[in-house]
């Protein structure tokens, strides 16, 4: 029945680092099971989510430009500028409600800490970085635009901040893709993530 709850365990590098919670042995949901169990520890949801992310903080890199041409007080901002103003103000708040659906799935594996290398713990702290940096992100974009306008001020350092974990994560990333570790098919949808992708 739908209340007996199991968990499907998967492997990847040789250890356990994950799990994903069903109901009478079978994955909860599909997109909710790991694509390939014992080659990838994302779920296809977790899949979509990081790109859809990475697609969303590329529209607010885009569109900020167009909020300050919209405060200032020495031209009229164009129909595009408060169109882009709006779109990031929209795209921001997706990022921050998508972030909490992902720490949630995030929640639910859990990592053997005791068996991670140095690198692994770095990357580690990169990824928890994001997701607290991401999410200050929005709720400073929020208050800032609804409620006092000094938190603008937190907004633009945060982006620095997040702008900085991005370099290290990529070349972390750009890391795994030359060593073919299969790390980085690990985000990858598909054959590329079966195949233990690069
Ligand atoms: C994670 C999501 C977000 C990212 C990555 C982001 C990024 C940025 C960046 C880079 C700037 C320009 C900062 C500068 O001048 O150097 C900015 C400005 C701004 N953003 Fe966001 N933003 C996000 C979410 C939001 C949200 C949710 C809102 C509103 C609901 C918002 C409202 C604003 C406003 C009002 C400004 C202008 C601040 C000022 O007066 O200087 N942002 N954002
Ligand atoms: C806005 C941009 C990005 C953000 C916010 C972001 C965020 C994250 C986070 C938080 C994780 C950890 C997921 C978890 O364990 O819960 C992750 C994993 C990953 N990301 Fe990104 N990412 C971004 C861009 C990229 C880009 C551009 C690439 C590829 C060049 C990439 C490749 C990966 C890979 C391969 C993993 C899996 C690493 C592993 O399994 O240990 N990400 N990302």
């Amino acid at each position: 029945m739908g209340m007996l709850i199991s968990r499907v365990r998967f492997r990847a590098a040789g250890r356990t680092i994950g799990t994903a919670m069903g109901t009478s042995g079978m994955p909860k949901s599909r997109w909710d099971a790991p694509a390939e169990a014992g080659r990838t520890r994302y779920s296809p949801l977790q899949i979509v989510l990081h790109w859809a992310v990475v697609a969303l903080v590329t529209v607010q890199w885009l569109t900020y430009d167009a909020i300050a041409r919209t405060h200032s007080s020495l031209m009229r901002p164009k129909p595009i500028d408060l169109l882009e103003h709006s779109v990031h103000t929209w795209s921001g708040i997706a990022i921050g409600v998508l972030m909490v659906a992902r720490l949630g799935l995030r929640f639910r594996r859990r990592r053997e800490g005791s068996r991670l290398g140095w690198k692994d713990r770095v990357a580690a702290l990169v990824h928890s970085g994001l997701y607290a940096a991401l999410l200050a992100q929005a709720a400073s974009g929020f208050v800032a635009r609804y409620l006092w306008g000094g938190a603008a001020l937190a907004h633009v350092w945060i982006w620095k901040a997040i702008l900085a974990l991005l370099v290290l994560h990529v070349l972390g990333a750009a890391y795994h893709l030359v060593r073919r570790d299969g790390v980085f098919g690990r985000m990858l949808p598909g054959p590329r993530a079966a195949s233990g992708g690069r």
